[in-house]
């Protein structure tokens, strides 16, 4: 039975800062900037456990308790197999857990209805590692096709496509197809198409896997612009400098265990 970590506060803040004490700066604390964690959360785990059919001895997760809410920046750390993947896939009910509950975006994801999921899903972008864009469309028809599958009227397709551009910095390159653009390029397209709709919640399973770092500081600071806009964001990394240097709350699982949950944390040894 895994035992329930209770959220900390890293170490490394001073206290004056902490403590919203640093009247010299003009700048906010650290501590006025922290989201309120309070209120119905966005998602919340109830000692969940998911356990694949091939693998039955062997939880992907354990008892899973825990609450992120409206704002929050989490970045889910953790060795190969430790469970990312599982907790993401959750999320948009992919995959259903074996026992316990899930609540997001105030649905129950243990018994919602099958016509509900992909309401479910209009609220909750996804980014992946390999991009996952259409390679026979261009990069505006890429981000305007997630409009048009949910029904958007062509008149929302053609305002909200070139701004969502803009704000990943490419509006100059609407036209190009996705092979002539760079990797941390594409992952801007596909950041853009998974927020066009204006979900409230974001969640990425190692968005900078295939990028170098300075491109995946780029991409981190796009992510961090979105959750400004007051979008909830969850990112499964192996970034251990990214995490280090964004300072969110970090959430660090183990063979399916939450071993750490902390806020303004790094990346950690044991993770
Ligand atoms: N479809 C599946 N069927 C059976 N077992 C699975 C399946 N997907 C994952 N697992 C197992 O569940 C555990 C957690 O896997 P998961 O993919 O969530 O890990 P991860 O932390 O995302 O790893 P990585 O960093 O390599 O992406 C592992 O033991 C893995 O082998
Ligand atoms: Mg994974």
């Amino acid at each position: 039975m895994a035992k329930h970590t209770k959220r900390t506060r890293g170490g490394q803040i001073p206290k004056a800062s902490r403590e919203g004490t640093g009247k010299l700066s003009s700048l906010p604390s650290i501590e006025e900037m922290e989201v309120q964690q309070s209120g119905t959360p966005v998602i919340s785990f109830r000692h969940l456990t998911k356990v694949y059919p091939a693998q039955p001895e062997k939880p992907a997760l354990e008892d899973i308790s825990l609450d992120i809410y409206a704002g929050e920046f989490v970045f889910l750390v953790g060795h190969s197999g430790s469970g990312k993947t599982t907790f993401i896939r959750l999320l948009n009910r992919e995959i259903v857990a074996s026992s316990g509950t899930l609540e997001v975006s105030g649905e129950n994801l243990m018994n919602i209805r099958g016509w509900r999921i992909p309401y479910l899903r209009r609220n909750i972008g996804c980014v992946f590692q390999d991009f996952k864009l259409l390679p026979n469309k261009t990069v505006f028809e890429n981000v305007a096709f997630a409009l048009e599958v949910i029904g958007k009227s062509q008149a929302v397709v053609e305002t909200q496509t070139p701004e969502v551009l803009r704000l990943v910095g490419l509006e100059s390159k609407m036209d190009k197809m996705p092979d002539q653009l760079s990797g941390g390029e594409q992952q801007r397209v596909s950041i853009a198409r998974a927020v066009v709709n204006r979900p409230p919640l974001l969640i990425c399973d190692e968005p900078t896997g295939n990028l170098d770092p300075q491109t995946s500081l780029g991409i981190m600071r796009l992510l961090e612009r979105i959750n400004r806009t007051g979008t909830t964001i969850v990112v499964a990394t192996h970034d251990r400098e990214m995490v280090d240097s964004m300072r969110r709350r970090v959430i660090a699982l183990e063979n399916g265990h939450v071993v750490r949950d902390q806020d303004r944390g790094v990346y950690g040894l044991d993770a």
